[in-house]
């Protein structure tokens, strides 16, 4: 697909994954595009870990949503055909079974930090579905990590404190039927031509 226009509509974000993992160099694309996100400053502050583990990425998961309250969200609903931890309370992972899962890490203490890494997040799913690869994007970074476990694997992974991680971007193939372009709501944009009026 060449339409950069027509990718971004059919991408949609993707909760129902295959076991099958993705390929590494599919997966390297991904992250550059991440990194060519643009960037406030040019700062280039954001940082990407990509877990391949299932094992691992299970675990993370199921932290994203242990201080999840739900019933802040009563009465919202996401989407039928891909649904959402806030559609079905059961669900005990944030991270649906991806195969692979980014976490994406800012600054704690810049202005643009979480703007930065929503960037990076947004290059990362389009370049997934220039790639044929499902993904979705996934919130609740910061406290996923603010656990004894958690902080391990920071280390682990030498980030540093002076950082903290800001959204997730789940990497895989869409179980069952893609979902088709969702319509817009009306209204939500302008374009203001030049006049005279306001000179
Ligand atoms: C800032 C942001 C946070 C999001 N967080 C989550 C999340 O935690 N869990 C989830 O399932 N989807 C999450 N999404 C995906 C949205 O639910 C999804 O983009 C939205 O429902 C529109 O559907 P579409 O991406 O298929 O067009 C997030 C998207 C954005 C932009």
């Amino acid at each position: 697909m060449n339409d950069l226009l027509e990718l971004m509509k059919e991408r949609r974000s993707i909760r129902k994954y295959l076991e099958k993992q993705i390929p590494r160099e599919a997966l390297e694309r991904i992250v550059e595009a991440g990194l060519y996100a643009p960037n406030a400053g040019g700062g280039q502050r954001s940082r990407i870990v990509a877990v391949r583990n299932p094992v691992l990425s299970e675990k993370l998961g199921r932290l994203n949503l242990a201080h999840f309250n739900r019933a802040t969200l009563a009465g919202s609903f996401v989407s039928a055909e891909q649904p959402s931890v806030i559609d079905d309370p059961s669900m005990k992972s944030g991270f649906y079974g991806a195969p692979t899962v980014c976490a994406i890490f800012g600054p704690t203490d810049f202005l643009y930090s979480i703007p930065d890494a929503f960037c990076c997040a947004e290059n990362m799913v389009l370049e997934a579905h220039a790639l044929g690869i499902a993904s979705c994007i996934i919130a609740r970074g910061e406290e996923t990590f603010d656990n004894e476990f958690g902080k391990a694997l920071l280390r682990q992974w030498q980030i540093p404190d002076t950082m903290i991680a800001r959204c997730f971007v789940l990497l895989g193939y869409c179980s069952g039927k893609y979902p088709a372009v969702k319509p817009r709501k009306a209204g939500r944009s302008l374009i203001v031509e030049e006049t005279r009026e306001h000179d």
